[in-house]
């Protein structure tokens, strides 16, 4: 029988650590559902106790998953471990994922422990987390730089106390794909209790190697392998779920095991991540970029119209790529266009559908065609923006090489509108200074401002997404509009919304300045 790889997804830990990437709530439980769909095994849902925003996320995709396990990250402290089972206890099927650094270099200068220190606390950490959930996973952080007798007596200590996965870290991304394999080998052969546990690969991508890292991990007997959506993490981020599940299915040749990932899962995954995190995909990415099916040079087009394998080693529809496909026009009815959104996975309320077909008439008045990504697009805008507190009601700018660049805003706060006029440098600065007027928020400073076209062609819809920050805590709004200025003023506001939630705090000092 094939052997099954286990995929462990840490997009919502590992991934969300990284600068920029941090999701809401709201955000995190969407990325939960589309990960279960994707078919992963294991989700870890984050760091219990980092802080409350952590805490309420780990327990509501426990709450929310009904097949996949649930992790939560926890440090070798009893307070960090109970938190984790707190959260994760709701889950049909918990996990407590503890760890502790084992490299000499960690142990003396982050944990000023001694190695006798680290494997005591391993022992009690580990029997606590035992006692609490069945289902305990134990990583070695810097398991690459570690000494590789001691690594074993570690692991050997983890399992005895109840560990059933070993997961082994490249904490730094400094493995090579031979000494990564080697490692996994020596300890899964020297190991006495090693039989008893599933070990668990997790590299970073410091040296662009975390994917190849990961399955040399597999060829040498690993069964787990931890990775995440569109490769995002700390630093260089971690191995990408999606090249690990493709590499698997179209070399089974050579690495003759199975994941249970959907693949026609990974495209709209892709862009879930993408989309709600505001970091987009390089175009020559492997599976997920743009050009990943693309072919441009003659000698491979005039190839791929006589056979497309000759330039391909996948399909486009075995990673979930369709062709854009025509929607509909501005005489499609109601009916149509509810049916497109089942298709394309969307169940919105009467009033959410109402207003989503509003804004569908509006797009097909304004674009030649209607693609399904600017279905999405709106819908994904129409949810983020709804209901909210402030809302953009209308834009008009003044731009041109002869300046100075102008913006008359319309913005309903609390049910009342107001509106502004404003100069800037640059339309976007000119749109960016009325928000600031209608809504005064000098202690927040705009990080990030991106514009990415949704489809081809000038007529494109503009999906605009900005990067709020407010004392160190970054706010993400997205906005998708065929104007690219009234994008970004949704985009702004969005961010604005989610960053009152925040604060807790309606937007009450919302005024007009003179
Ligand atoms: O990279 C790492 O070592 C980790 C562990 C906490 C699993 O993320
Ligand atoms: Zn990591």
């Amino acid at each position: 029988m094939t052997d099954t790889i286990l995929i462990f997804d840490t997009t919502l830990r590992d991934g969300e650590q990284s600068p920029g990437c941090s999701m809401n709530l709201e955000e995190k439980l969407q990325v939960a559902a589309q990960l279960e769909t994707l078919g992963v095994d294991i989700i870890e849902a984050g760091f219990a106790i980092a802080s409350p925003g952590d805490f309420e996320a780990v327990s509501e995709v426990a709450r929310q998953c009904k097949r996949a396990t649930i992790a939560s990250l926890a440090r070798a402290a009893t307070a960090d471990i109970e938190r984790a089972w707190e959260a994760v206890q709701h889950a049909e099927r918990p996990r407590i994922h503890t760890f502790i650094a084992t490299s000499p270099l960690h142990m003396r200068v982050k944990l000023n422990k001694s190695p006798d220190e680290v494997l005591e606390a391993i022992d009690r950490t580990v029997r606590l987390a035992r006692n609490l959930c069945p289902d305990v996973e134990w990583s070695a952080e810097d398991a690459t730089r570690s000494d590789p007798d001691f690594l074993a007596r570690a692991i050997e200590t983890a399992i005895a106390a109840g560990a059933r996965t070993i997961n082994l870290p490249d904490t730094v991304g400094y493995a090579t794909p031979e000494t990564y394999g080697a490692m996994f080998r020596d300890m899964i052969g020297r190991v006495p209790n090693a039989d008893l546990a599933v070990f668990s690969t997790h590299c970073h991508n410091d040296l662009g190697l975390a994917v190849a890292n990961s399955l040399a991990a597999v060829m040498a007997g690993a069964r787990q392998v931890e990775s995440t959506i569109n490769g995002i993490g700390e630093r260089a981020g971690n191995a990408a779920v999606e090249e690990i599940a493709m590499a698997l299915k179209v070399r089974h040749d050579v690495m003759p095991v199975r994941s249970n990932i959907v693949s026609t899962e990974i495209t709209r995954a892709s862009r879930l991540i993408s989309g709600i995190t505001g970091f987009q995909v390089q175009p020559n990415k492997a599976i997920v970029g743009a050009n990943a099916f693309a072919h441009e040079s003659g000698i491979h087009q005039d190839g791929m119209i006589k056979d497309a394998s000759t330039y391909e080693i996948m399909t486009p529809e075995s990673v979930g790529l369709t062709q854009s496909s025509l929607v509909m026009g501005k005489h499609s009815g109601r009916a149509a266009f509810r049916q497109k959104l089942q298709e394309l996975g969307y169940e919105l309320g009467d009033n959410a559908f109402q207003d989503a077909f509003a804004r569908f008439k509006e797009l097909a008045d304004a674009k030649k065609a209607v693609y399904d990504e600017d279905i999405v697009a709106l819908v994904d805008d129409e949810v983020n923006s709804g209901h909210a507190a402030i809302q953009v009601k209308e834009v008009e700018i003044y731009c041109g090489s002869n300046g100075p660049q102008r913006a008359i805003l319309t913005l309903e706060v609390d049910g009342e509108d107001k509106t502004v006029t404003s100069r800037g440098n640059g339309p976007v600065d000119a749109l960016f200074n009325a928000i600031r007027m209608i809504v005064p928020h000098d202690s927040s400073i705009m990080e990030r401002y991106e514009v990415h076209a949704v489809t081809g062609g000038t007529d494109a819809q503009a999906e605009v997404s900005v990067l709020l920050s407010e004392n160190g805590r970054t706010t993400r709004g997205r906005g998708a509009h065929h104007d690219t200025m009234v994008a970004s003023a949704r985009a702004y506001v969005n961010a604005l919304n989610k960053m009152m939630v925040k604060r807790g705090k309606a937007p009450v000092d919302a005024k007009v300045a003179s």
